[in-house]
C-alpha cells in the first residue's frame, strides 16, 4: 500500500476541511459546527454539517458523509489516490518515494501523457491547416464552428503517417508512440503506421482533464468503421471513463443531474445548446464503472437514448445493470428520443427547448421497467398474469438494497392491482345466445389503449424483444386488419395466408381461426367473424387491429362494426392489395434474422465491430411504405 494510515492521518490533520468544503458550499457557523445546504441532494434548509474537529462532513437529509478524501472523490470525481495526491500537495505533505520500478512506471506514464498531448495539439493544428479543410467543412455542415472545435479540442488526423513523422521529429521513440495507442506496430511487411488517419479527432480526457485517448470519426459518410477509438493502453480503459466527464462534472454537481448520451456528437451538441452536464460512453455499452462515475456526481443521472431499436435495447440493458447498485436516493431516469433521432439531430431540428422538454419528461427507472414488461402486451390469461408477476419479482430480486427492493415490490404490486382492476368495459357483442368475451370475469386484461399513449420507447423495445421491428409489426397489423375487413381473403388466398411470416402469437392464432373457418365452409362475414374471434379469446387483438383498419382514424378503439362499407371495395382489388402487403412483409422478415443476430452480438459483446454491424443493419432499414 502506497499510503500508510499515518500518512493519511497527517494529510487529513493538515487539511482545513471547512475551508475545502467551503469552496463549494456556503457554510454558516453554529457553535463549533458549520452548516450548509447539502450539495448531494436538493434542499432549502441546511442539514449538512462540517466539523474541523472531527474532520468529517455529514448530511442528515441524504446520509452523505465522509472525510476530506471522500469529499474530493465525491465532488470532483477524483480517484482515491488522486485525492490523496491533491490534498498532500495542498497541505505541503511530501508523499513517500516509490520503489524504483514504481518510479520508472510513473515516469513512463508521464511521458506517455506528454506524447498524447503533443498528438492532440498536432491534430488541432492540422484541423486549422490546409490539410484540414474538408474536416472543417464537415464540421460546419454539422453546425460546429471554430469556436466549438476549440472548446472540445477537435482535430484532424491527416493521412500518410503524418503524426508518426511529426512525433519522430520531436525525438519520440516509436515504442512510446505505440504504447500511447497512436501508432500501430509493425505487422509482417507492413511497417508501423498511424492508427488514425483522415479522421475527425475527438480527444478523450481522464477525470482530471488530461487527454489520454481519442475517438476518430470518418469524414466520408459511408467509410467503415464510422468511429474508431484508441485501444486499451496502460492508462486508458474504455469502460471506466466517460466522454466529457472532466468538464461536465462541475455542471453536473451544480445542477444535481448528469445527462448520458450515446455519442460524442450528441455530447457536443448538448453542451453547445447549454446542457453542460452531458457525457457519453466511449463506443461500448454502459458499464458498472461508468454508472458509478455518474452516481458520483449526480443522484439521478438521465440516460438519453436514441429512438432506434439499439437505443431502446441499450436503455433496457442499463436499467438492468443498475438494479444491484441502487442505493437510497440514487436512481436513474430515462429520456427517450423520437425514433430516428439522437440528441444532436433533435437539437438541430427542433432546438434546445425541445431537448429540455424531453429531459424534463424523463421517466423514472421503476416506470421504465414496468412499462417494458407490460405495455402493449396481452394479459388475458391467468398464466400470462402469473408470468408477469414472476418477471416483476425477478426484477425485485436483482435489487440488492433491501429497502429499495421492498419499495419496488410494493410499487409493482400496486401497479398490478390498479391495472387489472381498472379494466375498461369491452363493447358487448350483439348476438343473442352467445356470451361475449369480456375479459373481466376470470381473465383480466389491460384496458385497450390508443397506440399514441404508449411511449415510443417502450413500444419499440417490446417490438425488439418480440423479435420484430416496428415497421414489420405495423405491416403485420395492416395485413391482419385487412383480413378482418375482408375475411374472404382467407378463402381466395389461403396459401399465401398460411405462409405469412407472422412474428406474434396472437396473429398466428388469428390466422389459424380464419383458415379453419374458411376450410369448414362457413360464410366469412365481418360481424360474425368478430364474434367468433372474441369467443376464441382474441378480443384484445381485435381492439388493436381496428385501429389499423383502412379508414380508421387510429384513435378510439371502435366496435369494429361501424367502419364505412365503402372501404371494402371490390373483392379482387382488395385481394391484390393484400398480396402486395404480404410480399412486403416477406421482404422485411428476410432482413430480420441477420439484424437480430447483430443486435444480440452487440448486447453481449459491446465490441466496436458489433456496434458497427448493429448500427449498419438498423440504419439500412429503409423499407417500402416507411
Ligand atoms: P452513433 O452511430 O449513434 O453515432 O454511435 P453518432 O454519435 O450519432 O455520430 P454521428 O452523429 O453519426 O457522427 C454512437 C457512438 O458509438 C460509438 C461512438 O462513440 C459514437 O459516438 N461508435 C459508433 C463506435 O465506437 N464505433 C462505430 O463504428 C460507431
Ligand atoms: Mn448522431
Amino acid at each position: 500500500m502506497r499510503f500508510s494510515p499515518n500518512l493519511l492521518e497527517e494529510i487529513s490533520r493538515r487539511t482545513d476541511l471547512v475551508q475545502l468544503v467551503g469552496r463549494r458550499v456556503k457554510l454558516v457557523r453554529k457553535g463549533r459546527v458549520m452548516w450548509g445546504c447539502c450539495p448531494f441532494h436538493k434542499e432549502k434548509t441546511p442539514s449538512f454539517k462540517v466539523e474541523n474537529e472531527r474532520r468529517l462532513y455529514k448530511c442528515f437529509g441524504c446520509g452523505a458523509g465522509g472525510d476530506a478524501f471522500k469529499w474530493l472523490t465525491e465532488t470532483e470525481g477524483l480517484t482515491f489516490p488522486e485525492s490523496v495526491e491533491k490534498l498532500a500537495a495542498e497541505a505541503g505533505v511530501e508523499l513517500p518515494k516509490w520503489s524504483p520500478e514504481d518510479e520508472a512506471r510513473e515516469d513512463r506514464r508521464k511521458s506517455l501523457y506528454e506524447i498524447i498531448e503533443a498528438a492532440c495539439v498536432f491534430f488541432e493544428e492540422q484541423l486549422r491547416a490546409r490539410a484540414g479543410e474538408l474536416a472543417r467543412e464537415y464540421l460546419l455542415s454539422r453546425g460546429l464552428n471554430g469556436e466549438a472545435a476549440k472548446q472540445f479540442r477537435l482535430g484532424y488526423a491527416p493521412s500518410n503517417d503524418a503524426l508518426k513523422e511529426h512525433l519522430y521529429k520531436k525525438n519520440i521513440a516509436l515504442d512510446d508512440m505505440v504504447a500511447a495507442g497512436l501508432v500501430r506496430p509493425q505487422d509482417g511487411d507492413r511497417g508501423p503506421r498511424d492508427f488514425f488517419f483522415n479522421r475527425l479527432m475527438f480527444p478523450i480526457t481522464d477525470a482530471r482533464g488530461r487527454v489520454i485517448a481519442f475517438g476518430g470519426r470518418a469524414l466520408d459518410a459511408d467509410a467503415k468503421p464510422k468511429y474508431i477509438n484508441t485501444g486499451e493502453t496502460p492508462f486508458f480503459s474504455k469502460g471506466r471513463l466517460l466522454y466529457n466527464f472532466a468538464s461536465a462534472r462541475a455542471a453536473a454537481i451544480k445542477s444535481g443531474t448528469i445527462i448520458l448520451a450515446e455519442g460524442y456528437m450528441d455530447v457536443i451538441a448538448l453542451v453547445r445548446a447549454g446542457f453542460e452536464h452531458a457525457v457519453a460512453p466511449l463506443g461500448t455499452a454502459l458499464t458498472e464503472d461508468q454508472l458509478a462515475l455518474l452516481w458520483r456526481v449526480a443522484a439521478e443521472p438521465i440516460l438519453a437514448f436514441d429512438g432506434d431499436d439499439a437505443g431502446l435495447r441499450a436503455a433496457q440493458r442499463a436499467a438492468r445493470l443498475a438494479l444491484p447498485h441502487l442505493k437510497p436516493g440514487y436512481s436513474l431516469r430515462f429520456a427517450f428520443l423520437p425514433p430516428g433521432e439522437d440528441p444532436d439531430s433533435l437539437i438541430r431540428a427542433s432546438g434546445p427547448a425541445a431537448m429540455k422538454k424531453l429531459l424534463d419528461a424523463a421517466e423514472p427507472l421503476a416506470q421504465v421497467l414496468w412499462q417494458a414488461e407490460t405495455e402493449d402486451k396481452d394479459f388475458s390469461t391467468p398464466e400470462r398474469r402469473a408470468g408477469l408477476e414472476r418477471t416483476l419479482s425477478d426484477i425485485v430480486s436483482a435489487i440488492s438494497d433491501p429497502k429499495i427492493a421492498d419499495y419496488y415490490r410494493r410499487d409493482f404490486e400496486q401497479k398490478v392491482f390498479d391495472t387489472f382492476k381498472r379494466r375498461a368495459p369491452r363493447p358487448q357483442a350483439d348476438q343473442p345466445g352467445c356470451r361475449p368475451y369480456t375479459g373481466a370475469r376470470n381473465a383480466p386484461t389491460f384496458p385497450p389503449r390508443p397506440l399514441e399513449s404508449v411511449s415510443p420507447a417502450v413500444r419499440n423495445s417490446l417490438i425488439a424483444r418480440a423479435g420484430a421491428s416496428g415497421p414489420r409489426r405495423r405491416k403485420e397489423a395492416e395485413l391482419a386488419a385487412m383480413l378482418l375487413e375482408s375475411p374472404q381473403i382467407a378463402l381466395s388466398h389461403g396459401e399465401a395466408l398460411a405462409a405469412l411470416p407472422f412474428s406474434e402469437r396472437s396473429l398466428d392464432r388469428l390466422r389459424h381461426e380464419l383458415l379453419n373457418l374458411a376450410a369448414s365452409g362457413v360464410r366469412l362475414e365481418k360481424p360474425g367473424l368478430e364474434n367468433h374471434l372474441i369467443r376464441a379469446g382474441l378480443g384484445e387483438l381485435l381492439d388493436r387491429l381496428v385501429r389499423h383498419a383502412p379508414g380508421s382514424r387510429g384513435g378510439e378503439a371502435g366496435t369494429g362494426t361501424d367502419t364505412p362499407e365503402t372501404v371494402v371495395g371490390d373483392a379482387q382489388a382488395v385481394g391484390a392489395r393484400w398480396l402486395v402487403a404480404a410480399a412486403q412483409l416477406h421482404e422485411m422478415a428476410e432482413a430480420a434474422p441477420e439484424r437480430r443476430r447483430a443486435m444480440e452480438r452487440f448486447n453481449t459483446e459491446a465490441s466496436e465491430e458489433s456496434w458497427r454491424d448493429a448500427h449498419r443493419l438498423l440504419k439500412s432499414r429503409a423499407l417500402p411504405n416507411e
